[in-house]
């Protein structure tokens, strides 16, 4: 194997790192996510046994029932039969668990949701000022769930922790795409989980108006093809939000994306309809016309019926990608800018958001609205949400506006874990003034819903809202990348817990392609690929809203762990100075896995038309693993490639970068770069 040149700066970087990942190290078998902001590991651990008991200093619903969810998950977990199945409540009596919690509070922005959980080997004590706080020291507690063969145990800890932004949420866009109750409640399960606070719901788009309304009900019997909420489920999701810690914040979106709306309402809209359901994606014209006085009696009916069932104090207009061309071709609405001496749409916008301030101020609630160009003119209540660039969450923040970001967090986008981990709102170098880093109040995933349904949104969701959720909780310094796959990856299974199907749809939706129990073949393909950047998906198949989303680039993952375990291994064995056999055979065996693949899946792929379009992948990942052996061979060797080779395989590699079926490989910047260190 070659030497890889080492000089004495990379040697001392290499030994600080070491040191730092050696410190981590030592907390590496506690698979937290988030990671707390202070934890001190004491020798010991608590057992669990049969003789488990929680109590409770108060009656509070929220934490008993959380109390309850935490001692079945342990119970399943554990398979131990504890004889008391229900936490004692209102008791100070010392148990195996004493939950003190000093106040119950209703939930809102801001409210202290710290806690301190202490383990020791004779007793489990859980600190905070309220339930929320509570709850969250029940979610670290279910993490650290350990065993050996002694039986399951708690490692002995001191946790004290608390978190870093405030607002902390996932966007789920039900309009694009209809999902059902049952996976917002799974998915607010998860969100408690990993400590989320904030469940955004996009009820409504050009695609779909997805809630009952009763006093204008041709909004949702029109606008919804039938799949809507009703005011119960809403109730029930509120509910159980609530239950878990969660606000719901709901977004109406207005002016634009507003199709929805004027099927059933089409007087409202700034050019004349009929108007029908949206079945493409994209940025539409329908508009609702704000030059209507109208349009503010049936927007305060809409919005105070509406109130009653998000008691949450904020509210999201949304207010993104009005392109203006129904009012720039309405003389009515040209004429009203010139009377009122508006000069631009965004005038006029500005105009309607002032107005819609109003009749939500006098609900009580206050306005949260996605960045636009020019900023509104409203009261310094109004929240901004970040999503063209994080420059504008600084822009606005700065202008006294409170801020999130979602820049950065569009987990529709299949962006890797790494780089959504990475995408601090207050990077640690920021120069930012104090007073304007308060104005940054966290951010929000964003689950837009263009290309997933209800059995695939789970895997765009998870696991990379745990390291979202990590970002926006732990201090700003835990940011090792190593470490935190390690915890990802155990969360990722804990997370299944909660009934979400991110890992167990994809070998099922290869078992609906190929019609077998056997998914090893297609599953060797699927491992090696990823889905194409989003935004680039929309050739060669234009989208709409009912075409299947069944096919290889659906099941294939964001950020796949086997390509990005391969990754890991190829970088390790090329930085290594002497030869590790170990590693050098996982690549090896993994390569001759990929090269011999395509073979085999080829007679699967000839009576599988749905297969058809990754074929030609399937031989260059094929192609590729070619090329890797022999590079991992003449490194081994310390030999010397041949031109042509190399030149042929340049080719090769160079043909492989197109994507098909709307898929790449994963794996290829690996491969190339075995290739690459070749001489
Ligand atoms: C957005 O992505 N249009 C907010």
């Amino acid at each position: 194997m070659k030497q890889i040149k080492f000089f004495p700066q990379i040697l001392f970087f290499i030994f600080i790192l070491f040191s730092i990942c050696n410190a981590k190290d030592k907390k590496s078998n506690l698979y937290l996510m988030p990671w707390p902001e202070s934890i001190q590991i004491n020798s010991g651990r608590f057992l669990l046994s049969k003789d488990f008991v929680i109590s409770l200093n108060n009656e509070n619903e929220n934490l008993f029932k959380s109390a309850q969810r935490a001692l079945k998950i342990i119970a399943d977990k554990t398979g131990i039969f504890f004889e008391n199945q229900f936490p004692k409540i209102n008791s100070s009596e010392i148990t195996s668990l004493n939950v003190n919690i000093k106040n119950v509070e209703d939930l809102k922005l801001g409210l202290d949701e710290s806690y301190d959980l202490e383990i020791s080997q004779e007793r489990i004590i859980i600190n905070s000022a309220n339930q929320v706080g509570a709850m969250h020291a029940l979610s670290t507690l279910v993490q650290l769930i350990d065993s050996d063969s002694n039986g399951y145990f708690l490692p002995s800890v001191q946790i004290i922790d608390k978190p870093r932004f405030q607002w902390r949420g996932l966007l789920i866009d039900v309009s694009r795409h209809f999902e059902p109750i049952e996976i917002i409640k799974r998915n607010l399960d998860a969100l408690a989980a990993v400590k989320m606070n904030v469940f955004h719901w996009h009820l409504t788009d050009d695609h779909g108006f997805r809630i009952e309304c009763k006093a204008l009900p041709k909004l949702h019997e029109m606008g919804s093809d039938g799949n809507f909420f009703t005011h119960e489920q809403i109730k029930e999701i509120v509910e159980y939000a609530d239950e878990r810690g969660i606000r719901v914040v709901p977004e109406f979106d207005l002016p634009g994306h507003a199709t929805s709306w004027l099927v059933g309402y089409p007087e409202f809209a700034s050019a004349p309809g009929p108007y029908t359901v949206e079945r493409n994606w994209g940025i539409f014209n329908p508009t609702l016309d704000p030059t209507n006085e109208k349009i503010y009696e049936f927007l305060e009916t809409f919005f105070t019926e509406m109130s009653t069932l998000f008691p949450d104090k904020y509210w999201h207009i949304g207010g993104d990608e009005n392109n203006g061309k129904q009012w720039d071709a309405n003389p009515k609405i040209q004429e009203f800018m010139k009377n009122n001496k508006m000069k631009s749409n965004h005038e006029l916008q500005n105009y309607f958001n002032v107005r819609v301030d109003k009749i939500l101020s006098n609900l009580n609630k206050t306005m949260v609205g996605w960045y636009t160009d020019e900023m509104p003119d409203l009261s310094k209540d109004y929240i901004v949400q970040a999503w063209k660039g994080r420059v504008s969450l600084y822009e606005t923040a700065k202008n006294g506006y409170r801020s999130l970001l979602s820049h950065g967090f569009y987990i529709d986008l299949v962006q890797t874990t790494e780089y959504h981990y990475l995408n601090d709102p207050i990077p640690p170098d920021s120069i930012l003034a104090d007073s304007v880093k308060e104005k940054i109040l966290g951010g929000e995933a964003t689950m837009w819903a263009e290309f997933v349904g209800p059995e695939t949104i789970d895997s765009r969701i998870w696991p990379r809202t745990a390291a979202i959720a990590e970002r926006l909780w732990s201090p700003s310094e835990v940011n090792n990348l190593q470490n935190m796959f390690e915890r990802l990856d155990k969360v990722n299974l804990q997370l299944e817990t909660y009934g979400l199907t991110h890992i167990k749809n994809y070998e099922m939706m290869m078992r609906r392609i190929t019609g077998n129990y056997d998914v090893e073949i297609l599953k060797n393909f699927v491992n090696a690929i990823q889905p194409l950047y989003t935004y680039s998906r929309d050739h060669p198949h234009v989208f709409k809203s009912f075409y299947p989303l069944s096919r290889i680039v659906d099941i294939s993952q964001p950020d796949p762990k086997p390509a990005r375990e391969f990754k890991f291994l190829v970088n390790e064995f090329l930085e290594q100075k002497s030869l590790d056999q170990k590693k050098y055979n996982s690549i090896k065996n993994q390569l001759e896995c990929w090269r011999d693949n395509h073979i085999k899946l080829l007679p699967i792929i000839t009576k599988t038309p749905i297969l058809k379009e990754i074929e030609t992948l399937s031989e260059d990942l094929s192609k590729a693993a070619e090329i890797g052996l022999k590079s991992l061979d003449i490194l081994l060797n310390n030999s010397k490639a041949d031109e042509k080779w190399k030149s042929e395989s340049n080719e090769i590699l160079n043909s492989i970068e197109k994507p098909r079926g709307e898929v790449e490989l994963a794996v290829k910047k690996s491969i190339e770069k075995l290739f690459q260190k070749v001489e």
